[in-house]
């Protein structure tokens, strides 16, 4: 559905915005599911990313949003996802209205529902960032919102963005996608990073995929269905050790305590693994180490250095991936 709504106009991109379409049929669509993107879409975005990274590395900011405003709405703590959007927006020039600390400081903590707490926010935001506890409520909020909706993470659903961000980082660090061998190390159960960066990778040609996980946490069953169903080489292990050597991209996962309803059983798996630099000599020269962040121990500090982890790079790549998605959805890309 393309929702309508009073976008400023503004001269200057007025007639670039006319020339470019509608930003590859992005402008008033909702974010909500990486199955919106395919090859095409994904080439757009990372396309439009590219162009963002010169465009902070050279000037900083423009004023392509500006009179734009973005409604950062989090339900669940966050540094990354809420940060890099409040920096793409301003660094896009436009203005943002952060309900990023805490709901419990909105009149959410008064009973206020998802559905109010949308069609308040659209009164005054051109477009709606959620972060929620439960799966399907960006739909549920899309479905009231007259302006877009991006999902940022929706329990433990999907978190699109991270994904898109995950494979730029992928096709920057490494100059391709197909053809790679991906490893998935941690929590896949309740993972969304984990299920997202899966289905974006399935259309890829020529994909390996490793899945590293304890058993009570091992990716769930619908999802490798898909990805056997779809033809793609998969193997599960408990153990590092039997992926690290082939892996061209070690995807390091935090066991997500926040979602396990028995307290044993985090404690059961919470240290299960640790990259370690000892575990990287077996690596191969060429590859990458990714994490969504926050790590809580998966990843020793002292992998830090080696210029083959590229977590805080994979970060600054995020603000890039949201500073075309919110160029995109406004129809300034
Ligand atoms: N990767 C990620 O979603 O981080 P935050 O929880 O800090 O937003």
């Amino acid at each position: 559905m393309e929702k309508i709504h009073n976008l400023p106009r503004l001269f200057d991109f007025e007639a670039m915005a006319q020339k470019t379409g509608n930003g590859n049929g992005f402008t008033g669509q909702d974010i909500l599911s990486v199955s919106q993107f395919d090859r095409e879409r994904l080439s757009y975005i990372f396309t439009r990313s590219h162009e963002m990274r010169e465009l902070v590395e050279r000037v900083g900011a423009c004023d392509l949003l500006k009179g734009y405003v973005l409604a950062c709405l989090f339900y669940e703590p966050s540094t990354r996802t809420s940060a890099s959007f409040i920096a793409a927006m301003e660094r896009l020039g436009g203005s943002v209205i952060p309900i990023t600390q805490g709901v419990q400081f909105s009149s959410v903590s008064k009973g206020e529902s998802l559905p109010d707490t949308i069609r308040t926010l659209e009164q005054y935001a051109d477009v709606i960032v959620l972060r929620h506890p439960e799966v399907g409520s960006a739909k549920l909020a899309a479905d009231y919102a007259s302006v877009p909706v991006i999902n940022a993470g929706d329990g433990a659903g999907e978190h699109p963005t991270q994904a898109l961000l995950d494979l730029f980082t992928i096709q920057v660090e490494l100059g391709r996608i197909d053809g790679l061998k991906i490893a998935m190390v941690g929590d896949l159960r309740y993972g969304r990073t984990v299920h997202s960066l899966t289905r974006l990778l399935m259309r890829y040609e020529d994909i390996s995929l490793r899945f590293v996980s304890p058993d009570t946490l091992r990716l769930p069953m619908a999802l490798m269905n898909e990805l056997l169903d779809q033809g793609i080489k998969v193997r599960e292990t408990h153990d590092v050790a039997d992926v690290i050597e082939n892996a061209d991209v070690l995807y390091v996962t935090r066991i997500q305590k926040e979602r396990f309803s028995d307290p044993k059983q985090y404690e059961e798996v919470r240290d299960c693994y640790e990259i370690t630099p000892d575990l990287m000599t077996r690596a191969k020269e060429k590859m990458v180490v990714m994490h969504p962040l926050p790590r809580v121990g998966e990843i020793h500090y002292h992998v830090d250095d080696d210029p083959r982890a590229a977590y805080f790079r994979q970060v600054k790549n995020g603000m890039y991936v949201r500073m075309a998605l919110l160029a995109a959805v406004l129809g300034r890309a």
